[in-house]
C-alpha cells in the first residue's frame, strides 16, 4: 500500500528526510515514531502528495506521489499536524464544502455517516470555533475519512486531547484500521504499543529502527542487562560480582537493587547467585531487564547521536 525508497527532502540546505525507505502493507497500523524535528511530518505531507521529494520514490496505494498526485489523493485520508479549519463554518457546512470539492456524489448523505463514525452527531450544526479541541481533532478525522480512502496518514491524532477523549480516538483508529492501512506518528509511545502493528522509528531524516513493538523491545532488552536484589548492602554485594566472569558495567543502589550487564548468550545467573550465596548474601531476586519502549526509543536516538 506504501512503498517508499530512498526518499529525501531537502529545505534549502537542511536535509529533513533522508533516504527513507519502507513499506507499509495493506491493512496494517503503522506507527512513524521520532522527536521533535525528526521527519515525520515531512515525510506524510510527501506521502498525501502535498509536497514533492527532493529524491526517491514514495509509491501509495498504488500511484506515485509526484507523477499521480491527484491519483494518490483521491485514495489517502490526510490528517494534517494543524489541521486547517474554518472557525465561521458548522460542522455540517465545512464537511460538505470538503465533499464537494471532492466531487463526492451524495454528498450530503456521506457527511452524515462521517459524522456519525467519529462520534459528532450532536455537534453537526456546531460553528467549528465553538468545538473544543478534541472535537475540532474530529472534525478533522471526519474530513480525511469522507472519501473512504484506502491508506490513512495521521500526523499526531490524539494530540492535546483529554484522557477520555484519547481514549475514543485510539478505538475510531482501531476501528478504523481493521480495514484500511492507516499510518500514525506519534510521541506517545504506549500508544504506539496499543494500537500499531508495527512501529518505524526516526531521528535526524533516518530510520534507527523497524519492528513490531514486542520485537523492538526484546530486541533491545535481549536480557543483556540483569536485575539482582540482595538482603544488606548492595554495594558491598556488587564486589561480589566484579569477580564473576563476564560481568560489566555493575550498578548498586540503596534499596538493594544491583543491575548489570553481560555478554550477548553468555548465561551468568547460575554464577551470580553462586558467587553472592557463597559470600553470605540472601538472594531475594534475579532477572533480565525488561526494557520499556521509552527507554529503547532513547537508547536508539541517543547512540544515533554519538554516530
Ligand atoms: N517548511 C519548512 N521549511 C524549512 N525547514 C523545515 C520546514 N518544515 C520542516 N522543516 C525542518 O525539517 C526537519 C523535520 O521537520 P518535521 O516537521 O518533518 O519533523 P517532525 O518529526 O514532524 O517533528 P515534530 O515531532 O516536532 O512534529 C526539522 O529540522 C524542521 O526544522
Ligand atoms: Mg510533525
Amino acid at each position: 500500500m506504501i512503498r517508499v525508497q530512498g526518499l529525501t527532502k531537502d529545505y534549502g540546505s537542511r536535509r529533513a528526510i533522508d533516504g527513507l525507505t519502507f513499506d507499509v502493507e495493506q491493512g496494517e497500523i503503522i506507527g512513524f515514531l521520532g522527536p521533535n524535528g525528526a521527519g515525520k511530518t515531512t515525510t506524510m505531507r510527501i506521502l498525501t502528495a502535498y509536497m514533492p521529494p527532493t529524491e526517491g520514490q514514495a509509491i501509495v496505494a498504488g500511484y506515485d506521489v509526484v507523477e499521480d498526485s491527484l491519483e494518490v489523493r483521491r485514495r489517502v485520508g490526510y490528517l494534517p499536524e494543524t489541521v486547517p479549519l474554518y472557525p465561521d463554518m458548522t460542522v455540517f457546512d465545512y464537511l460538505k464544502f470538503m465533499a464537494d470539492l471532492r466531487h463526492l456524489p451524495n454528498a450530503e448523505e456521506r457527511v452524515d455517516e462521517v459524522v456519525e463514525m467519529v462520534g459528532l452527531g450532536e455537534r453537526i450544526n456546531s460553528y467549528i470555533g465553538t468545538l473544543s479541541k478534541g472535537m475540532r481533532q474530529r472534525v478533522g478525522l471526519a474530513q480525511a475519512l469522507l472519501h473512504r480512502p484506502q491508506v490513512l496518514i495521521l500526523d499526531e491524532p490524539t494530540i492535546g486531547l483529554d484522557p477520555a477523549q484519547v481514549v475514543e480516538v485510539r478505538n475510531l483508529i482501531r476501528e478504523i484500521g481493521k480495514e484500511r492501512t492507516v499510518m500514525l506518528s506519534t510521541h506517545i509511545l504506549s500508544e504506539a504499543q496499543q494500537l500499531c502493528d508495527r512501529v518505524l522509528i526516526i531521528n535526524k531524516g533516518k530510520i534507527v529502527a523497524e519492528d513490531t513493538p514486542a520485537n523492538l523491545q526484546l530486541r533491545l532488552s535481549g536480557g543483556e542487562r540483569m536485575l539482582v536484589r540482595v538482603r544488606g548492602e548492595a554495594e558491598e554485594a556488587a564486589q561480589v560480582l566484579h569477580k564473576v566472569k563476564g560481568v560489566q558495567a555493575i550498578q548498586a543502589f540503596p534499596d538493594g537493587r544491583i543491575e548489570f550487564n553481560f555478554p550477548p548468550g553468555q548465561d551468568v545467573r547460575a554464577e551470580v547467585a553462586r558467587a553472592l550465596v557463597q559470600n553470605g548474601y540472601d538472594l531475594l531476586e534475579l532477572r533480565p531487564l525488561q526494557m520499556s519502549l521509552e527507554e529503547i526509543f532513547l537508547e536508539l536516538t541517543r547512540s544515533e547521536e554519538q554516530a
